[in-house]
């Protein structure tokens, strides 16, 4: 479909989502929420209807022509700015139950992205504020420029995080230092938040970041696709859970993987000393 907020595109596997509104740092106004609700749709049905083994809950098969998309970067226009937040012109019009709305939907795209079976990279060019550093932190890992900036500047508004960043800050950092961030308000450079752990690599400017970002989807997308997927899912579902639970959650999804057509190909290839070439079932 066509999208007002977002520019969306295909190449090489890779699908960019690109937040687009230049004129507003890329803020994240309720129809850029709206376009991401439907943009996580699609990727959640990645490989169309085609489901892999009972079970396994991964969509694709490789005769639907699926994993036509093998990963997605996340990012901003403009060069300003990956997301500068929640839109605050727009808040000031909403009542509670309509800011409540809004970050329950905002939540809901967070989680649909923690679902989508590729990886899905953040790359963080400029400011990364507020609800663009919660929607960053919804990717499975962060790539940034020299001049990338985030924060969680909700004090300065009379506002706490709305979309995620109680949650996923202090997963991703620490307690310590997502509640010095988040009592502050403070920004930090990229280099900083590589150092905390909250981006993986920093680049030099956007051109590399993109090219770093799509790289590394290729290196994944040599792998076992369904390995892939059920590890992520694996990780996201143990995340903020017991020990016992979470190892019982891999307990089955390793299940799940052993009697993928994939674990053939890579544990025959292993054996006949050759690359194996994975079906993504
Ligand atoms: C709406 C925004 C915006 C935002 C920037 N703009 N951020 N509009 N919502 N979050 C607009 C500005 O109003 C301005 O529009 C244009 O983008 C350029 O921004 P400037 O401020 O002129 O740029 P600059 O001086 O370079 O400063 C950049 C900045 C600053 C430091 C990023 O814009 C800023 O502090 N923005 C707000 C960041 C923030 O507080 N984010 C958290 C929001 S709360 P005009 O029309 O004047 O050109 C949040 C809560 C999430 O995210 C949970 C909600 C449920």
């Amino acid at each position: 479909g066509s999208f007002e907020t977002l520019a969306i595109e295909t190449s090489g596997g890779v699908a960019t989502v690109t937040v687009n509104r230049p004129d507003a740092l890329n803020a994240l106004s309720g129809k850029v929420v709206e376009e991401l609700a439907r943009v996580c749709e699609v990727l959640n049905r990645l490989g169309g209807t085609g489901t892999s083994p009972a079970s396994t809950g991964v969509h694709g098969t490789a005769d639907d022509g699926a994993w036509p998309v093998r990963g997605v970067i996340l990012t901003g226009a403009g060069g300003k700015a990956f997301v500068a937040g929640a839109d605050i012109r727009e808040m000031t019009g909403m009542d509670a139950d309509q800011a409540e709305f809004y970050a329950r939907s905002m939540h809901a795209v967070t989680l649909a992205l923690e679902t989508v079976p590729v990886p899905v990279i953040a790359c963080v060019d400029g400011f990364a504020l507020g609800g663009g550093c919660e929607l960053a932190l919804a990717a499975d890992f962060i790539y940034a420029s020299e001049r990338a900036q985030f924060g969680q500047p909700e004090v300065n508004l009379g506002l706490v995080p709305g979309f995620g960043g109680s949650v996923r800050l202090q997963q991703r950092i620490g307690l310590g230092m997502a509640r010095e961030l988040i009592y502050t308000g403070r920004r930090i450079d990229a280099h900083e938040a590589h150092r905390l752990g909250l981006v993986n690599r920093v680049l030099p400017a956007r051109e590399e970041l993109l090219a770093a970002a799509a790289e590394t989807i290729r290196e994944i997308a040599t792998k076992s696709p369904t390995a892939v997927a059920l590890s992520k899912r694996s990780i996201n579902q143990a995340t903020g859970r017991t020990t016992t639970e979470g190892l019982d959650i891999e307990a089955r999804t390793f299940r799940a993987a052993f009697g993928t057509e994939d674990m053939k190909e890579g544990t025959t290839a292993f054996i006949e000393k050759r690359a194996a070439v994975f079906p993504g079932r």
